[in-house]
Parts: C-alpha cells; structure tokens; sequence
C-alpha cells in the first residue's frame, strides 16, 4: 500500500520527496453538482491536492443528529477528488474558523446549551451572559471532550477509508485550528487538550500524518502544537521571512505555509477585498521556490449557502457576507479569474501543470422579475412558529435551542415606559408595538436603546442571529436577547418567546402568499410606472414572491437593488442574505437550483419602492479599497 511520510526534509510519498500544492475547496460552500467542476479546475492550475475542513455543525444540527448525505457526502467529494488524481488533506476541526457560523462549532454543544439541555427545557439568564465566550470551549474540558468523541466517530470513519493507506487521497489530517491564536488557556491545558484530540482521531483509524497550523509568528506556532505534531504556518505575503520563522518552531522536516491567503473575505457594510495577482503571484514563487510545500487559500471560496456565514467581533460586530469568493484564482462561480492565470504560470515553473485552461463560462441569462405575491410576516408567524416559551426575563436564542436565524419575542409595555433600553442584542432586533414600526436595535451599529410610543401595548422584537462569531473569544456566546431588558421606569417582564422557522418559508408558506395586483397601491404605483404591471410597494418584515422563466442549469446572479435587508430563496432553496449595507450587490444562484420556470422569494425586512428585483449577466461584489 502507499504511503506518506514526514521525512527528515521533505514530505515522503511512497518513500520519494512530495511537494504539495494543493488549494482549499470547502465541499459545504459549493453545491455538490458542481463539486466535480470546482476540483477539475483546480487540477488545471497545476495542483496535486485538495484540502478541505469539515465543519462540524453542518453535519450535526443538533446532539442526535449526523448527516452524511447529498450536501453534506463528504465521502463523495474525497472519492471525486480522488477520481481526478488529487490528493487530499481533511481539516475536521472540532473548531475551524473559516468565516463559518460559530466557527464550525455548533451552537449546542456550548455549556450553558447543554446543561440547559440536561435541565430539560428551562428559563432564566445565565451568569456568564454578558462576558460572551462559553466555559469549556476549545479546552481539556470533559464535556466537550466527550461530544468531539462522538463527532470523531460519526465523521473519521470515512476519512479513515479514504487514507493513502489504503489507497485513497487523504494525504494527512490537521488537528485543532490556529490553537496558538486561542486566548486565556494555561499551556499545560493546551498540550492536555491537543494530545486528547490526537488520541480521538487515532481511535478512530486515522494513521496519516497529523499536523498543526498556525500564523506564522513565534507566539501562535510556540502555543498552538505539540512537540510530537508537525508544524504549519498561515501567511498571505513575506514568504521568505514567514519560512525563517516556521522553521524556529519546526527545524526538520518539510515547511509548508498551510493557508496562503491568496485573496481575504468581505463582511456587509466594509469594501469588497482583493489582492493583485501579482503579489500572490510572487508571494507563492517564492515559497515554491524554497522548495516549500502549499495550500492555497482559497482555490475556489464559494458561498455562505442558507445561514451559514460567521462573524468577527473585535469591539464590533461584523458579519460575513454571503458571497465567499475571497478573490480566489477560481471565482465564487468557478470562473478562472486572472490570479488564476497569474499562479497558474507560477506553478509551471516548479511543477507540471496540465496544458489546459478551465472553461470561461459566457454571460448569465438577464431576467426581471415582478414579485406579485406577498405576505406581511406578521400574518403567518403561526405558520413559522416554534414553541413560545414564556417567562419573566426575556430568553436569549440559545435558550429557545434555535441555534441560527429569527425568533419572535413579545412583551406588554404601558404609556409611561418611555424607553426600550436592552443589556445586548445579538445581533439585530425589528421593534413593533402592536405591529406599527418602532425601530431598529442593532449590534453593529452598537444601537441598544430606542424611544417608545407614548401608549401601551404589544410589543413585538423580530431579533435576528447574524451569525455566530468564528475567531476569538467571543466564541459560543449565546444569542438574542442578552442581559436585562428594561425602560425608563422597571426591567420588562412577562416575555413570550418563540423560534421561527425563516429558513423554511417556501415550503411553509406554499399557499399564505396573496397576489397583490388588484390592490389601490399597486394600481397606484402602476400607474407610476407607465401601466407597467407593477405590485404595490413593499413594507416589511414581509414576504414576496415572483416566478420567472429562463435557462434551466446556467449560473444566475440575483440583483435587489432597492431592496434593503432580507433572505432570498430560488426554488426552495436559501441562496442567503442579502443587504443594501453591500459591500456584495449580487447572490449567486447555483446553475443547478435553476430550471425552465423558477420560484424567487425574498423576505424584506425594511421595504422596497418596487417589488422588482432582476437576474443580471455577472456578479458584483462591490467597491474595493481604490
Ligand atoms: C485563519 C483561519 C481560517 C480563516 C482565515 C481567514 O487562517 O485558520 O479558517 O479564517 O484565517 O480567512
């Protein structure tokens, strides 16, 4: 059987040095039609690998849960990157990072969530609540410890099979993530926590070589490894000086820069980032030529499908956009860009490279769409809604186990209240009192207060989880309402709360959308638009839904200028968050979600002048730094 080796300089394929170039391809980014596509077009920039991580709460939703199929068949994709001739390392985690929803660590899984599990159903705050963070998280702790256990062996099985070993692809197996980056661990809790984690993943049958990875600074690679596990580094540029700094850490065997942040991800309301592929270019000439090995990333970032994307909190908060096409070398369409010709060429002179380019895909189809139907959200909350919990504190999210999206809380407020004042709101609320707007609470834009009607009544908060934070300490802070609720004269009680199934709402709502043509506003706008057939405006939080024909199987890009803030589906499918914030003005719509006749659905939140929205050629990621 072959076999690969950590020799005393170079990776040891079947005893012979290996150099590997290899790109970071996130199988859950990418529809799995399209996997094939994705991996061949990576081959043809030169590599010989593929890396992948596994995120955790992709597969696992919830404790009892374990999904292996269709999106989520990480055996398929390995056996295609196997069929293309590639190799392939598997990052499973337990953490990630990877601008993924929490991390990669599911929301369960934080102390508070499963003691409360444990309690059964239960109300009240906790203590921890506004520090953020979760006790227990990334450390020697035994109940985590035991749910990584039992994530390992529903997961490692299958990578196991498909190790070089046996003659699959998996070249070798990461353990943790940037651990040396984790604050506030003593060291010999960190070597406790990592040689456990070596332990689980070798009782599983993984006996590759396993490795770390860290930035490339003293202080990350001295705390994020174990003297026994070979060290990598993270680095985008100074790949000479990066190497020098690996290898105090490292002094025999292969260096490899283990993600070579050839582009950056974009959060809403920042510019769109790209790097030159000149300077990724030369960045990656120079590692080559030290005779390093690599792992761009990204080959190819792909999309924050449905409500997977993540989020940075460095003093404020910063959600990730759904588009994560990190201005990688194959664009979020699979498209080869100029940085992949531009490292293509580079590979060449170290490396044979397939005499090949990838296909440029042509234009998208244009198409309008009016979206005719419609239903305010407030008119089907029954027909989205959870269990209400009732209680005196308002829970947070976390407390309700909805671990991603919206939840509906109401409580009673009198004329003299004045003042809605909340401890934190993660990460968005949309205020209502007795369904008339109030106001918008809002994490990022640090708003915790607003001025209440005069009058009492109900009221209403749509909160929204933006997504979990990836990176820091901030991980596994809980959701929702956090910290007291007060006004001007006493801390609001008597909360009713309820998860709501947003990310459900085509099949949910199949029969609750209404036509709005016929209505005095749409004759009125109408008319506005020169007899067009044209709905009436839009106020949300509401929903809208339009049917369009085009070519079945192409690539589209959804354009809602006009629109503000909302999730948009086609065909059922949640392509994700759209914002006027931008920096990204276009989703992604998969070829293979398309067909002949096609569904679009949009929640709004805010509103729109015009219930329109529009297909166009090519995507828009937005402005950039110049
Ligand atoms: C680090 C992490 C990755 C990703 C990148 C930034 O290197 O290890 O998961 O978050 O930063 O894209």
């Amino acid at each position: 059987m072959p076999t690969f080796e950590i020799g005393e300089r170079d990776f040891l394929l079947d005893g012979r040095p290996f150099q590997v170039i290899s790109g970071a391809l996130h199988y859950f980014r990418v529809h799995p039609d399209q996997w094939a596509d994705r991996i061949r077009s990576a081959r043809l920039l030169g590599l010989n690998t593929i890396e992948t991580y596994v995120a955790w709460n992709f597969h696992a939703p919830e404790p009892d849960e374990f999904d292996l199929t269709g999106r989520r068949d990480l055996g398929r994709f390995l056996d295609l990157v196997a069929a293309e001739g590639l190799h392939a390392i598997v990052r499973p985690g337990p953490y990630i990072c990877a601008e993924w929803d929490g991390g990669g660590l599911p929301a369960w899984l934080f102390p508070s969530a499963l003691r409360q599990a444990q309690d059964g159903a239960g109300s009240g705050r906790r203590a921890d609540d506004s520090a953020g963070g979760a006790a227990g998280v990334r450390r020697h702790d035994p109940a985590f410890l035991d749910a990584i256990g039992t994530y390992y062996a529903r997961l490692l099985p299958l990578v196991a099979k498909r190790q070089v070993t046996t003659g699959g692809p998996v070249l070798m197996v990461q353990v943790e993530n940037e651990y040396g980056a984790y604050p506030g661990v003593p060291d010999d809790e960190r070597a406790a926590y990592l040689r456990e984690l070596v332990r689980l993943t070798r009782e599983q049958g993984i006996d590759v070589p396993l490795f770390t990875s860290d930035q490339a600074d003293d202080e990350h690679l001295s705390r994020g490894g174990l003297p026994e596990l070979h060290k990598t580094a993270n680095f985008g540029s100074r790949s000479t000086e990066r190497l020098a700094v690996l290898r105090r850490h490292q002094p025999t065997g292969p260096l490899m820069c283990m993600e070579f942040w050839d582009g950056w991800f974009d959060s809403w309301g920042q510019v769109h980032h790209v790097t030159t592929p000149d300077q990724a270019a030369g960045d990656l000439d120079d590692l080559l030529a030290a005779g390093a090995s690599v792992n761009l990333y990204m080959v190819h970032g792909g999309t924050n499908l449905g409500l997977t994307n993540g989020a940075n909190d460095k003093g404020t908060y910063l959600p990730i956009t759904t588009s994560y096409d990190y201005d990688a070398p194959l664009s979020e369409h699979g498209a080869p860009t100029a940085k992949f010709h531009a490292l293509r060429a580079v590979i060449a002179k170290h490396a044979p490279v397939p005499d090949e380019p990838p296909a440029e895909p042509g234009p998208a189809p244009e198409v309008d769409v009016v979206l005719d139907h419609r239903a305010a959200l407030a008119d089907v909350v029954p027909l989205l809604s959870g269990p209400v919990t009732a209680s005196d504190a308002a829970p947070t999210l976390d407390d309700l186990r909805q671990w991603s999206g919206f939840a509906l809380y109401s409580a009673r407020v009198e004329a003299d209240d004045e003042v809605l004042v909340v401890g934190e709101v993660r990460d968005r609320a949309i205020v209502a009192l007795d369904g008339d707007p109030v106001g918008v609470l809002d994490r990022s834009a640090h708003l915790y207060s607003l001025p209440l009607p005069r009058r009492a009544g109900t009221l209403t908060l749509l909160v929204e989880d933006r997504g979990r934070v990836n990176y820091g300490p901030r991980i596994g802070e809980p959701k929702g309402l956090v910290g007291a609720v007060r006004t001007a004269r006493r801390e609001l009680t008597g909360w009713r709360a309820a998860p709501l199934r947003v990310e459900d709402a085509p099949a949910l709502l199949a029969g609750a959308l209404r036509p709005a043509d016929g209505s005095p506003e749409a004759a009125a706008v109408a008319e506005a638009h020169g007899g067009d057939a044209v709905a009436a405006p839009v106020a949300g939080p509401s929903f809208h839904r339009g049917t369009f024909d085009t070519v079945a199987g192409a690539d589209h890009f959804l354009r809602l200028d006009g629109w503000t803030r909302g999730l948009a589906w086609v065909n059922g499918e949640l392509l994700g968050r759209y914002s006027s914030q931008g920096p990204t003005a276009t989703l992604y719509v998969p070829g293979p979600l398309v067909r002949d006749t096609n569904e679009l659905m949009l929640l709004e939140l805010h509103g729109a002048a015009v219930p329109r929205a529009r297909f166009v050629a090519a995507p828009d990621l937005g402005p950039t730094e110049e």
